[in-house]
């Protein structure tokens, strides 16, 4: 692993501040894949620890863990046997309590995942339940429904799991089936809680100040909009309400999420995070179907900030991101929430692939075609990578300018690409293994960093430990940090400079925004200028996303996604795929 002990040219944020986070960029680690400490061929905690300092260098002013909580990892952590405990596997509360503390130091926040809408079948709560005959009161805390049929034979509704296959299973007490199922929208390993029962609202209330008493700055809240069914299960899906031209003005949801009940919810949540000082903050993951619906959870009292699904799936082209950015902030700035933009997390293919292949839209669970490189078993060709990450280094400058907080998944600030050739036995997604390799799922972005140039791990683990728990293609040795840090064209050094410009210009994070379509007059550029009233300069950033230059007048470039990218005679020329920041 390469060490890291200098961090030079940091400017720390004021971790005092009550609202860091309305434009903090936070650093997403999705711990089994981040670093190895003991050389097990999974990440852990005492690896984070041992480099932080690479993510103060890099600038970040938070870090969101996915769940490294007990549990069976039937769904790699999002299937949680107790909340308020270290998974052996990654560590223990110790290292948990050292790692927020150090983090702390080094001027970075920590968010933990919280997942409530479904426990583990591991949780005491469901090994209570199973224990016992339907009817009993240890099953009124899940979701437990007689079946159709005769005997209960068949499922309650036509509920299909978000995995695939029906979204129940049937109970079996003292060996036999029972004909009641319960509920899970996921996994079968992940039986969904029934929210009306004291005893979940009780764990939750519990699980947020247990890791809030402990320093943690925030929660991310997994399947937000779930937590609530509609009384009855009613069978049936979403619904599209369109207009008399045939537009959709409304999304009805499916049934088994995003209920009126769950604001309730978060308004408790709100009311125990507004109990500490400094205050502390929650990001939903909130599926809602329109930016409307999202900003429902957003008003004051319920969830601070949400991730932004609509900017993460849009195609690479002007119109999609245009269309985004514009509902993103009429529908927030009401509210007083800020925006927030993300590309990459663990769930979604990796953007330098998407963006490479041209994807009109991105969704995990497609199953096109496969030859289609729209599928998501398409393996992606070196050309299509390469522009994958000439758009991946354009879009992380434009991500960067724009008003409030941003999303970087580990190892985008590599330029990394998901990764397809993972043999099926070494897969662990469950997406995978219950669509019966149909759905490739998503164990391609979960893919250990690469950390150094040579090792059998690329640095991810000690060079006597075991294999990383999903292989690493050896092509990463030339993207690993060591190789990155070492040039200042890598993404990595890209990604840093405009960091610390963002830092260093308070305005590009809680400034204004205007579109300035009057600079070039193109369909496929999108310039914006970031500004605040009491600031004599502003910035603008221009992205390109035609294929064709495009030339601006300006008086100095701040930063260029491309190397090649500088003024003459007070004009830039941008190239394809690529964004500039430039004072006019
Ligand atoms: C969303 C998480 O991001 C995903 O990884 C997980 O599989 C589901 N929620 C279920 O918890």
């Amino acid at each position: 692993m390469t060490n890291f002990t200098h961090v030079a040219g940091r400017v720390h944020a004021d971790l005092a501040s009550p609202d860091w986070w309305r434009e903090a960029v936070i650093y997403q680690i999705y711990p089994k894949s981040w670093a190895d400490s003991n050389g097990d061929g999974i990440g852990d905690l005492n690896g984070v620890r041992q480099n932080l300092p690479y993510l103060a260098e890099l600038g970040v002013d938070a870090i969101w863990f996915s769940p490294f909580f007990v549990g069976p990892q039937t769904d790699g952590g999002y299937d949680v046997a107790d909340y308020r405990d270290i998974d052996p596997m990654f560590g223990t509360l110790q290292d948990a309590e050292a790692l927020i503390q150090e983090a702390h130091e080094l001027g970075i926040k920590i968010i933990i995942d919280v997942v409530p809408n479904h426990t583990s079948v591991e949780h005491p709560f469901f090994k209570a339940a199973i224990a016992t005959p339907p009817g009993s009161p240890e099953w009124e805390r899940y979701h437990l429904v007689r079946g159709q049929g005769e005997n209960g034979e068949l499922p309650p509704n036509d509920w299909i799991s978000i995995f695939s296959g029906p979204a129940w299973t049937q109970t079996n007490f003292e060996g036999k089936p029972t004909g009641y199922w319960y509920l899970h929208i996921f996994d079968a390993g992940q039986p969904d809680v029934n929210w009306d029962h004291p005893d979940i609202v009780d764990e939750f209330d519990k699980t947020l100040r247990f890791w809030f008493d402990r320093g943690v700055d925030g929660f991310r809240i997994d399947v937000a909009h779930g937590l609530v069914k509609s009384e009855g299960y009613p069978g049936g899906g979403e619904e599209k309400v369109l207009d008399e031209n045939g537009e959709i003005v409304d999304i009805i949801p499916h049934p088994y999420w995003c209920q009126d009940g769950v604001h309730e919810i978060y308004r408790r949540w709100r009311a125990i995070a507004n109990e500490y000082t400094p205050t502390r903050i929650f990001v939903g993951e909130i599926g809602e179907p329109t930016t409307a619906r999202v900003a429902k959870y957003l008003r004051p009292d319920e969830l601070h900030t949400g991730f932004n699904f609509g900017y993460l799936t849009a195609q690479w082209h002007a119109d999609s991101v245009r269309k985004n950015v514009n509902e993103t902030i009429e529908f927030n700035v009401p509210i007083g929430a800020p925006t927030t933009w993300v590309t990459d997390n663990h769930d979604t293919t990796r953007s330098v692939t998407r963006y490479g292949c041209d994807w009109p839209a991105h969704n995990w669970a497609d199953s096109v075609d496969r030859d289609s490189k729209f599928s998501n078993h398409y393996v992606a060709n070196d050309e299509e990578v390469a522009l994958g990450r000439r758009r991946g280094r354009a879009s992380m400058l434009q991500m960067l300018a724009l008003p409030g907080s941003a999303y970087i998944y580990q190892g985008q600030e590599l330029g990394l690409e998901e990764v397809r050739d993972i043999p099926a036995e070494k897969r662990q997604d469950p997406v995978y293994i219950n669509s019966k390799g149909d759905i490739v799922g998503r164990d391609g972005d979960r893919v250990p960093m690469p950390w150094t140039r040579s090792g059998k791990s690329l640095g991810f683990g000690p060079e006597d430990g075991a294999e990383p728990w999903l292989p690493m293609p050896r092509r990463w040795s030339e993207v690993s940090v060591e190789a990155q840090l070492e040039d200042p064209d890598s993404m990595h050094s890209l990604t840093r400079t405009a960091l610390l410009l963002r830092r260093q210009l308070p305005l590009l994070g809680s400034g204004q925004m205007r579109w300035r379509d009057d600079l070039v007059e193109s369909a496929n550029v999108l310039a914006f200028e970031r500004f605040d009233e009491t600031s004599v300069s502003s910035v603008v950033c221009v992205a390109n996303y035609g294929d064709e230059n495009v030339s601006v007048a300006a008086l100095s470039v701040l930063i260029a996604s491309q190397p090649d990218v500088s003024l003459h005679n007070g004009h830039v020329v941008i190239p394809p795929d690529t964004t500039v920041w430039l004072i006019l």
